[in-house]
């Protein structure tokens, strides 16, 4: 998945170490929830249904863990870390709990679905375990913990899609949404623990997708970011093997879904993420070029540079599958942003196998890339099937001639990109200086300028000046876009 606006720290690192999203408070009822996100967009965007779920309970969000009635983490088990995170952040509820006995402390999301009722053992603190299919049930959990049991609940759902529900919004930057348009993952990649923890791909009525969206823009929304573990296979009312379920409702794929939304409003921007090299179609990089408004940016995880690693990874594509895939980008979409997902020091890679990945990076110079070491998931194929045998020194040394590489890649492309008028969407004050505002061209590049008259959530035309490997840094040339045409 892609950085998260909302949150600078995932620009260096994603997914389970730097997500870490508090909410804002808002007003809803006398009780008062703490809900801390850690992981990807999903989990973040799964917050939001929460909030809503345990809205309808009377609880209101708080961002000050002292005043909370109620402590949601909302977990990721990705890699090792971000589950230690976890434990660590729960031991600081310790002195909390013991100041407020009635304190209820949960564990959501994927860790809580990978632990399951061990989580009770292991974590005395913890009194609910909610899965990730399992939060319409939040309220009689609460009400077991109210009579003095621990509840859990981690049943997977083949159905749920949480569709119906109106996600409370927890960020107040009011711009950017997550839209979640199908939960789970089908496709076991032997490093990935997803699988186990959120359980089979299912896809969501588009219809409601194209409802939560419009409702959005209506709210002043101008960027959706349709999430999804593997987009790409998103298909309403098709059969695996293509055929229509139900004939009284139409089929729809993902690049018919994108177009969908981008017709909601030509002012609305459409992102969407994760896309999977090995079903990424031509029909969705068509539909991309032909409306202005979807971002031009995609996010195609590689992993790895070697086609045995990769056939070992069973990503289902070869080094010269996903190059052909980024030469269709590039002849389709020619201003389009790629960047990319890779891990160093996979079971039994050896130097070449990673000299490989450095080669392809190289080959392909991507504009951004999220880069980690390999972390041993229990119950996945490769923990199974092979050793992790790569030394730890030796995956620190690859990972950092990755970084290396890609920080120069991204400086190169910035430095081509001073000099340019690009339409940026004003996502508000930046972090960095209240006198500067920031926000995001299409191919998703953050964008710093002098603050003007300019309101959030409005498109300026801004030349860039000058750039880091991360910031285009420029000055704004003229007033508010008027109309965006596709
Ligand atoms: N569905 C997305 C990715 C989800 S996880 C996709 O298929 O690309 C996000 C990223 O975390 C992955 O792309 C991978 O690079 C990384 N990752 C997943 N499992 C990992 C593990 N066991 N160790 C290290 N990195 C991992
Ligand atoms: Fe994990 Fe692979 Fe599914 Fe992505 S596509 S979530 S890496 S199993
Ligand atoms: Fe982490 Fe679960 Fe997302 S494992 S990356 S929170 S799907």
């Amino acid at each position: 998945m892609q950085p998260n606006k909302l949150n600078e720290p995932l620009d260096e690192v994603r997914q389970g170490e730097a997500l870490m999203l508090q909410n804002e408070t808002q007003r809803v009822g006398d009780k008062k929830l703490f809900l801390e996100s850690y992981g990807c967009q999903m989990n973040f965007s799964d917050s939001e249904v929460v909030a809503s779920i345990l809205a309808g309970e009377g609880y209101c969000t708080t961002r000050n863990v002292e005043d909370a009635d109620l402590v949601l983490l909302n977990t990721c088990s990705i890699r090792d870390n971000a589950e230690q995170r976890v434990r660590k952040r729960l031991t600081e509820f310790k002195s909390l709990k013991k100041k407020k006995p009635e304190l209820v402390v949960g564990i959501l999301g994927c860790m809580a679905e990978r632990l399951k009722k061990n989580l009770l053992e292991e974590e005395q603190l913890v009194d609910l375990v909610a899965g990730p299919d399992a939060y319409r049930d939040l309220p009689n959990l609460l009400d077991e913990v109210g009579t003095g049991q621990r509840a859990v609940n981690v049943l997977l759902s083949r159905e749920e899609t949480y569709a119906d529900i109106t996600p409370v919004r927890l960020d107040q930057g009011g711009i950017s949404a997550f839209v979640t348009i199908m939960r789970g993952c089908d496709n076991m990649c032997s490093f990935c623990v997803v699988p186990f923890t959120r359980g089979r791909e299912r896809s969501r009525n588009p219809q409601t997708v194209v409802e939560e969206c419009r409702s959005l823009f209506n709210n002043g929304y101008r960027e959706v970011t349709l999430l999804g573990q593997n987009v790409d296979s998103y298909r309403w009312n098709l059969s695996s093997k293509g055929e229509i379920v139900d004939h009284n409702e139409p089929s729809v794929n993902f690049a018919q879904l994108l177009i969908m939304v981008a017709q909601v409003s030509p002012q609305l921007r459409v992102r969407f993420s994760t896309s999977h090299p090995k079903d990424m179609t031509d029909e969705v990089l068509e539909a991309i070029a032909q409306y202005a408004n979807i971002c031009k940016y995609i996010h195609l995880p590689i992993q790895s540079g070697n086609s045995s690693v990769l056939y070992r990874m069973n990503r289902g594509y070869t080094r010269d599958w996903y190059l052909n895939r980024i030469a269709a980008i590039r002849k389709i979409i020619p201003n389009c942003a790629i960047s990319t997902d890779i891990i160093a020091g996979f079971c039994g890679e050896t130097e070449d196998e990673h000299s490989e990945t450095l080669s392809l990076m190289s080959e392909v110079c991507f504009d951004y890339a999220y880069m980690f070491k390999y972390s041993e998931r229990p119950k996945t194929l490769a923990e199974r099937k092979f050793t992790d045998d790569v030394p730890d020194e030796t995956k620190s040394r690859r990972l950092t001639e990755i970084i290396e590489l890609q920080t120069k890649h991204s400086l190169f492309l910035n430095q081509r990109q001073v000099g340019q008028v690009q339409e940026v969407l004003v996502e508000g004050p930046s972090k960095r200086s209240a006198q500067q505002f920031c926000g995001r061209n299409s191919q998703n590049n953050m964008v710093v300028f002098d603050k003007k008259n300019v309101a959030k959530g409005s498109y300026v035309h801004v030349k860039i000046t000058d750039c880091t490997s991360a910031t285009l840094l420029g000055v704004l040339v003229n007033q508010e876009k008027e109309q965006q045409t596709p």
